[in-house]
This record gives structure tokens, C-alpha cells and sequence, in this order.
């Protein structure tokens, strides 16, 4: 398929199988815009309703409603659009050559790799798009980072046992809520955005000097990497991953702004690899009983020790709140900006009703992790088991 073509091209939205994800992977509004390319579109019943999109809205515009596990229309899909990935029995049933696309983890994934392998499968993995300015309206990482951002200051704010803004009352003045956003990507700039507009006051950290200005202009202050001959800030606009002894310098440079902070929102990472620990144990005894720590690196190790993705655990009185999947928790908002993603993605795809991949284009290969069961992807290669 690959290079090839396919006419009319046949579109599964499948109901999402991981536990807790309630966004779809396509709303009415995209699935217009899929059906005026030329695409028969089937939705699984079911699949919109947790985030806000009934079935009746699908079949309105044309989309076709099939039984939840109805595998028939897996093995007739050329393309399936997913939020995460499908679960292995719907894998199987794909056809050979068939499409599939989503945030799919690809790091150290073996098993989705061996599937793809097997199943003869190309797969397309929006962790995987390059940060260039043409890939801007297809980034499914920055749409729901923000989202992550945003609604991490909130459950902070709602968990923290004080006051956001400063206020002044006939009982006196109160103080604002200091804030510590470790990472300086999209998700902490959303959260030092968000903190800001409550009020708070916030300290930002991040490996990449390059996030100085950003930091300043929302108002909050940076606290500059360590002094260290080593520079692990950046590849292509990304961090890259320090030393333990860096991260040691750091920790230490840290401590006494965790010290005196009430929230700390984690939103460090290095792609494809374990999140840095930027929080010890001897760091959260310092910290004062009703604080608030916000780990949204938790599901790749945690930039905070002692996090677990999904649950908050009271350690001290310091509030330690596993945040994996927040997006989740706005799924109407997170499910349309993810589905516009997946449109930009496609429409230079979809030609007059064919499909065609044009591999020498870098947004494409820049994502794609198989063709027909075949592995390109050198990063893919290269991490292997190693995560
Ligand atoms: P990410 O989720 O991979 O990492 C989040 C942040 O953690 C990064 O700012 C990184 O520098 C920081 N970090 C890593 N190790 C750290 C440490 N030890 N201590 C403190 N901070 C640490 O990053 P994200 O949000 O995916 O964005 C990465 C870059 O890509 C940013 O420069 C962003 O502006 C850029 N970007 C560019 C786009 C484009 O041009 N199309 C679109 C979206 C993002």
C-alpha cells in the first residue's frame, strides 16, 4: 500500500480499549471533512459518548455505526485512526497493508512492533512528528500537552489547602501560592500560563536556556540550569538526557525553591527515554505538610519519586498526585483537537479518494514506524527494549 494506491478509502474509528481513555479519535466535524475527501467512514457504537458525542451525531453526517468488535470492519479498513493503540485481537484482524495511526508509544513497544511485523501493518505514531513548522497543525504531542498544562494547575489548585491569588481581606492579607513548574515545554508553559492567571507566583526550571525569555514574558522567573561544563539542553528543540551527576547538581539547586513551594507541577521529559528524577526523598521532607506535587512525567518514571500513574498518596502531608493522563480528564476539547490533528495529518494523504504515502516527504517518514510490516524508523530501531 505504501506508495501504492488504494481507491475509495475505508476509515475505522474504533471505541478506544484502554481503561480511563475517553477521547475518540475522530468527531463529527472531521469525519464531514473525511467524508468530502472521498472516504467511507465506520465509527464503532459507542465510541464518541464519553467525550461528549453521541452516536446518533456520526450517523447524522453519513458515518456508518458498526457493533463494537465487529471485526469485519477491522479486516475492511485501509485506515484506522486510534488514540492509543488497539488491543491485539483487533491488530490481528487488520489486513495486510492496512494503516494504522494514533499515539501509539512507540518507544521499547515490542509488542506493537511484533504485531505490526506479523499482521504485515504500517503504522504511524504521532509521538513520532517532527517539530517542524509544517507539522504544527498535525502535533497530537503540543495538543494535549496544553491540555495537560492547564488542567494540572487546576487539580493542584483544587487539592492545594490554601489560597492561588493573593487577597486582601478585613482578616488580613494573604499570601499567594508559590508555584515550581520543573519543564519548560508545551504542557509547563500552559502551566505557568494557567498558575499565572490564578495568581500564583512561579518558578520555573528547565535544562534548555533557550526557554529563558518564554518564562519571563508569562511573568514567572527562571531558575537557570546548573553550572556544569555538561550541557544536555538541546537536539532539534528538544532536551537531552542529563547526567546523573548533572541532575544531581540540580536537585540540590532545587530543593530550597520545593522548600518554600506550596504546588510543584513536574512536566520534564526527554523523548524516548525514562523521565529525569528531579525530586528526591530528602527534597519531599523538605517540603510542608499540605503541598501539592503534580507529576504529569509519571507514566515514564516519574520526575518525582515515589509517584504512581493514576493515584495520589499522602506522604508526610505532601500531596503526591500520579497525573498520567489528564488530557482524559477534558476528553470533549482534548477528542477535538486530537481529531483536527489527525485531519491535517491525513488530507495531504487522501487524494481524490486514494491514498498515497509519500515516503520522501520528512513529516511522513518522520512518523512512520512501519510500512507493511516493515521497521524503518531508525529511533524506533535503535530503542528497541532499551526503555
Ligand atoms: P517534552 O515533553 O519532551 O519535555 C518537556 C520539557 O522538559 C522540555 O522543555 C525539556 O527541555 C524539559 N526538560 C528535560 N529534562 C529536564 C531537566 N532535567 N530539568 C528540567 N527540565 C527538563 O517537550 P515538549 O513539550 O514536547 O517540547 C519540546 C520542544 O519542542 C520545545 O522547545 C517546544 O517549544 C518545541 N516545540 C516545537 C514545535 C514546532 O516547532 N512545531 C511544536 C511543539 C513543541
Amino acid at each position: 500500500m505504501v506508495n501504492g494506491l488504494i481507491t475509495l478509502p475505508s476509515l475505522l474509528i474504533p471505541a478506544e480499549c484502554t481503561q480511563g481513555e475517553t477521547r475518540v479519535s475522530a468527531t463529527p466535524e472531521t469525519i464531514k471533512k473525511f467524508l468530502g475527501l472521498g472516504c467511507k467512514v465506520s465509527i464503532e457504537k459507542g465510541a464518541g459518548l464519553a467525550a461528549g458525542f453521541a452516536d446518533e451525531a456520526y450517523s447524522a453526517i453519513g458515518a456508518e455505526l458498526i457493533s463494537s468488535g465487529d471485526l469485519k470492519a477491522w479486516s475492511n479498513a485501509d485506515i484506522v485512526l486510534c488514540v492509543q493503540a488497539p488491543n491485539a485481537n483487533s491488530l490481528r484482524t487488520m489486513r495486510e497493508g492496512a494503516l494504522l495511526i494514533g499515539l501509539l508509544a512507540p518507544y521499547g513497544n515490542d509488542s506493537l512492533i511484533a504485531k505490526l511485523k506479523e499482521g504485515k501493518l504500517s503504522a504511524m505514531a504521532l509521538e513520532l512528528l517532527p517539530r517542524i513548522s509544517r507539522a504544527q497543525s498535525a502535533d497530537a504531542l503540543s495538543s494535549q500537552a496544553n491540555i495537560g498544562g492547564y488542567k494540572a494547575v487546576l487539580v493542584a489548585a483544587a487539592s492545594l489547602d490554601r489560597y492561588f491569588p493573593m487577597l486582601m481581606t478585613a482578616a488580613g492579607t494573604v499570601q499567594p501560592a508559590r508555584v515550581v513548574v520543573l519543564g519548560a515545554g508545551v504542557a509547563g508553559l500552559q502551566a505557568v500560563a494557567t498558575a499565572k492567571r490564578l495568581g500564583a507566583v512561579v518558578y520555573v526550571s528547565d535544562i534548555r536556556p533557550a526557554v529563558k525569555e518564554q518564562i519571563e514574558s508569562l511573568g514567572a522567573r527562571f531558575i537557570s540550569p546548573p553550572k556544569l561544563e555538561e550541557k544536555p539542553s538541546e537536539a532539534g528543540g528538544y532536551a537531552k538526557q542529563a547526567s546523573e551527576a548533572f541532575l544531581l547538581a540540580q536537585r540540590q539547586q532545587l530543593s530550597d525553591h520545593l522548600s518554600e513551594a506550596d504546588v510543584a507541577i513536574c512536566t520534564a521529559q526527554v523523548p524516548g527515554k525514562v523521565a529525569p528524577r528531579l525530586i528526591s526523598e530528602e527534597m519531599l521532607d523538605r517540603m510542608r505538610p499540605g503541598s501539592v506535587v503534580i507529576d504529569l512525567a509519571v507514566a515514564q518514571g516519574g520526575n518525582c519519586v515515589d509517584t504512581r500513574p493514576g493515584e495520589t498518596i499522602l506522604r508526610k502531608g505532601v500531596k503526591l498526585i500520579g497525573a498520567s493522563n489528564l488530557p482524559c480528564s477534558v476528553p470533549n476539547h482534548a477528542s477535538t483537537l486530537y481529531s483536527r490533528n489527525l485531519l491535517a495529518l491525513l488530507e495531504p494523504i487522501i487524494k481524490d479518494g486514494n491514498i498515497k504515502l509519500n515516503i520522501e516527504d520528512e513529516l511522513i517518514s518522520g512518523c512512520l514506524i512501519s510500512q507493511q510490516g516493515e521497521i524503518h524508523h531508525q529511533e524506533i530501531l535503535e530503542t528497541g527494549t532499551k526503555l
